[in-house]
């Protein structure tokens, strides 16, 4: 994993919410090649155990909703440092259906400090998104502009970040948000009309279906491979000054959807053609990351460019995809929907 620095790192018990899922799981994978010990709690609604069979145990799985304060209690006990991942991730889902969107995002992660707090987890560090910025007039977005989010997937995400920041002002926690943008890489599903446009891309001009564009298409973001979050998440574990900051982790480039089409197009061999539809409601228009804060605070630049980590994601699409699809598929049918399991919120 690219994440590894060079001196070795102080060996932390490190709890990863969402650690099922695409990010987490490559996180959980970047710890223990750091030899950290790792605990997962993931209630399984998005992430699998598949995501995380090929590293064959050496960490401990706890499955359950961390909004629960129990589940929240059990699963931080005994750790040092929690990376918070959980969440339902899509702004047009949380569009949809904003109640657990909000549950995940915001309520999670209130009772999830008030937990760490209470069993002395001395570090946080919490996924936030870009998408608490909403269409700021400045590009690159500095972590300074106020923030606009114009989906309730993006105002729960900034009200996690609030409550982030409050508990290193209040209780002393050492608190960190990660603000990513758009990541993609191995393992982001792709069979869901809510699943991000890279993965959707990728299946859709590999299966000969036209891909869909809301929009004209100019609309831009700064895709960034999961590889650079991973490195950023390693080095908010050991940076110092960490007192409830909001950080953009990102490549520090935009692409448009065209580009990025015509980009997949080039590698597949595909014509680059694509059906139009509506844009979505809720929707960024462009988004770019200044890294100069990251630089500061965490020492954090990119690892991976992200024609790189294109060609990454498409070799494992066209290597590992199909046997993966078919795990998903046995594992929905022992019993798990791959839906968010029906209760509060
Ligand atoms: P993902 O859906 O693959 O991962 C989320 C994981 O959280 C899943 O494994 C899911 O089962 C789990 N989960 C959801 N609610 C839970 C709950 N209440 N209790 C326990 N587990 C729960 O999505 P991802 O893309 O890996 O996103 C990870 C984090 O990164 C999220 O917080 C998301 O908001 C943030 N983020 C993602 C992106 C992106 O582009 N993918 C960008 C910005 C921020
Ligand atoms: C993504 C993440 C979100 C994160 C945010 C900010 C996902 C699913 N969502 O939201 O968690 O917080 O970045 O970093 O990863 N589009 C199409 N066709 C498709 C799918 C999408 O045209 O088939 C368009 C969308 O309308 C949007 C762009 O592509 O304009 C990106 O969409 P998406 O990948 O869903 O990501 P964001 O909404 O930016």
């Amino acid at each position: 994993m690219s994440g590894a620095r060079a001196r070795k790192p102080t060996p932390f018990r490190v709890l990863v919410t969402g650690g099922a899922g695409f990010i987490g799981s490559h996180l959980v994978e970047g710890l223990l090649r750091q030899g950290h010990r790792v605990r997962v709690v993931d209630d399984l609604s998005t992430g699998r155990r598949e995501n995380l069979a090929h590293l064959d145990g050496g960490f401990e799985l706890v499955v359950g909703d961390v909004a629960e304060p129990e589940v929240a209690r059990r699963a931080v006990s005994g750790m040092e440092a929690v990376l918070h991942e959980a969440a339902v991730p899509s702004v047009a889902r949380s569009i949809a259906s904003p109640l657990p969107s909000h549950r995940a995002g915001a309520t999670a992660t209130l009772v999830l400090l008030e937990a760490a707090r209470l069993a002395g987890v001395s570090r946080f560090v919490y996924a936030g998104s870009s998408s608490v910025y909403g269409n700021t007039p400045r590009l690159p977005k500095r972590e300074d502009a106020t923030p606009c989010p114009l989906s309730p997937y993006a105002v729960a995400k900034l009200a996690g970040e609030h409550y982030v920041r409050v508990y290193a002002a209040v209780h002393g926690l050492q608190t960190v948000t990660l603000r990513y943008f758009n990541v993609f890489g191995p393992r982001q599903r792709a069979d869901s009309p809510y699943s991000g446009v890279i993965a959707r891309f990728i299946t859709d001009l590999s299966a000969g279906r036209l891909p869909v564009i809301h929009g004209d298409g100019r609309q831009s973001r700064d895709f960034t491979y999961v590889d650079n979050v991973v490195h950023a998440n390693l080095l908010a574990l050991g940076a110092p000054g960490l007192l409830g900051q909001a950080v953009n982790v990102a490549s520090g480039r935009r692409i448009t959807l065209r580009a990025l089409l015509q980009a997949l197009a080039r590698e597949t061999g595909r014509p680059a053609a694509a059906r139009r539809e509506l844009p979505r409601p809720g929707d960024v228009r462009h988004s770019l990351a200044d890294l100069s804060l990251a630089g500061t605070l965490l020492g954090y630049r990119p690892l991976v460019d992200f024609e790189t980590g294109l060609r990454r994601t498409l070799a494992w699409h066209q290597s590992a995809a199909p046997a993966y699809a078919d795990a998903l598929r046995r594992d929905v049918e022992a019993g798990s929907t791959g839906e968010r399991p029906a209760g509060p919120g």
